[in-house]
């Protein structure tokens, strides 16, 4: 099924300059692009798009993280949109991530990850309400 997805290149990975190369392995994936901006995260976003991590040791190193530069957040579709999406990115430990995977690619640390891509539908649909109104989405037809 044609599934949605919300994904996040990271301030680590802007710095790099590797949006477009990040773009690229959607696209070659099959994944297309409906909507996409860049935004620079502030404390109070941050905290409350990671709340459900809230009690974890690395809640506030990771919010510190996510607020430390700019960001592109992005809704990906295409077919099984959400696990193919968490194919591209490989395991959260860029240690553990399969070779060709962005985080194997580019990753310097299990924090500092690159990507960020929902984990099931109900995630995908809470995720791009967070950052995206309706009319900031385009389908496409072709
Ligand atoms: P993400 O998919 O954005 O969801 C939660 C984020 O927390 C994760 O990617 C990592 O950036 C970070 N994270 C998860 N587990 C750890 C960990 N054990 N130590 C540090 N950061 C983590």
């Amino acid at each position: 099924t044609i599934e949605r997805t919300f994904s996040i290149i990271k301030p680590d990975a802007v710095a790099k300059n590797v949006i477009g190369q990040i773009y690229n392995r959607f696209e070659t994936a099959g994944l297309k692009i409906v909507a996409s901006k860049m935004l620079h995260l502030s404390q109070e976003q941050a905290e409350g798009f990671y709340a459900e991590h809230k009690e974890r040791p690395f809640y506030a190193p990771l919010v510190e993280f996510m607020t430390s530069g700019p960001i592109m957040v992005q809704v990906l579709e295409g077919e099984n949109a959400i696990a193919r999406n968490r194919e591209i990115m490989g395991a959260t430990n860029p240690e553990e991530a399969l070779a060709g995977t962005i985080r194997a690619d580019l990753a310097g640390s299990m924090r500092e990850n690159c990507a960020h891509g929902s984990d099931s539908i109900a995630s995908a649909s809470r995720e791009i309400a967070y950052f995206f109104s309706d009319d900031e989405i385009c389908p496409r037809t072709r």
